[in-house]
């Protein structure tokens, strides 16, 4: 599904670690309807070294920015804004980690040093960049924000834990911020709540084979997968969204509308 729906765009991509990242489909396909783009993730990441495959395979310059990190912030949207040559036109957040979880802490046996940080991870760093962003005056009017959530920051799952926080407030430092980034600079702001998807964060969910079957089978369109989240994030990046901010938007199979599915239960 290949258009040119970016040409002369210029975008920012967080969080592509390996092929099964969402991130990793994005980047792919924004370069694939016309983008130019550049790729960031943790420096710790940068470890395993995949991004840079991915950087050469797009030409797209591979800046480390941890994303908690006002100053790697600040340094992150210069570099790409210089090794493109203008400002940006869209960023995907694509970060989400819970100390707690990784340390297989109960829901009600919660470290707070490790909320804190979690949150910090998973929510504050879109405050940070958006602001870092406004500050800088770095993306252009019509220019379109995006960061991946997942219904839990709506409905209790249990076992997503303390992430069901984090993703509340990374919703809600959309809409807010997509207030002032709208009335200031004309810039949107969204959030993705996407499905269930195998990735390193997705299957650090206790259970989530379960829990990914059981969605997929509540959903009347099944999971949606990552290659069309990727999709999903082209249009919202396009100018055929202009006037779309300040939403979580649903990209889960029919999964959030559901009350109960037939192919859950058996009635005999
Ligand atoms: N996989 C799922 O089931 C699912 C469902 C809905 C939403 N999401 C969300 O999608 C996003 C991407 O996750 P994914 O499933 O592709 O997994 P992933 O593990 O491939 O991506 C998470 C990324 O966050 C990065 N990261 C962690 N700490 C960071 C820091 N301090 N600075 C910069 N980057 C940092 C990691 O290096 C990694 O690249 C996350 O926000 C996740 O919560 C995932």
């Amino acid at each position: 599904m290949t258009s040119n729906l970016l040409k002369g765009k210029r975008g920012i991509v967080f969080g592509a670690l390996d092929e099964q990242s969402i991130a990793w489909h994005v980047a792919e396909k924004c370069v694939e309807n016309g983008a130019q783009i550049s790729l960031t993730n943790a420096p710790v990441a940068m470890r395993f070294g995949k991004i840079f495959d991915l950087g050469k395979k797009l030409n797209a310059e591979v800046i480390p920015a941890d994303a908690t990190v006002l100053e790697d912030l600040e340094n992150l949207l210069k570099k790409s804004m210089e090794s493109m040559g203008g400002k940006i036109d869209f960023i995907l957040h694509s970060i989400g980690m819970s100390l707690n979880v990784r340390k297989g802490k109960n829901y009600t046996d919660l470290n707070y040093d490790f909320m804190q940080k979690t949150f910090d991870i998973s929510s504050i760093s879109f405050h940070k960049l958006m602001q870092t962003a406004l500050k800088l005056d770095a993306v252009n009017e019509g220019g379109s924000i995006l960061a991946l959530t997942y219904i839990a920051s709506q409905r209790v799952f249990p076992d997503y834990n303390e992430m069901a926080e984090a993703k509340s407030l990374l919703e809600s430092f959309a809409r807010s911020f997509g207030y002032h980034y709208g009335v200031s600079k004309k810039v949107r702001v969204n959030t993705i709540s996407q499905s269930p998807t195998w990735t390193t964060a997705g299957s650090g969910v206790k259970g989530f084979k379960e829990f990914f079957d059981y969605a997929d089978k509540m959903s009347p369109l099944g999971n949606a997968s990552a290659d069309a989240c990727a999709d999903y994030c082209v249009a919202m990046f396009s100018d055929l969204t202009r006037s779309v901010t300040m939403q979580n938007l649903y990209h889960d199979g029919g999964f959030s509308s559901m009350g109960m599915s037939p192919a859950l239960i058996k009635i005999d």
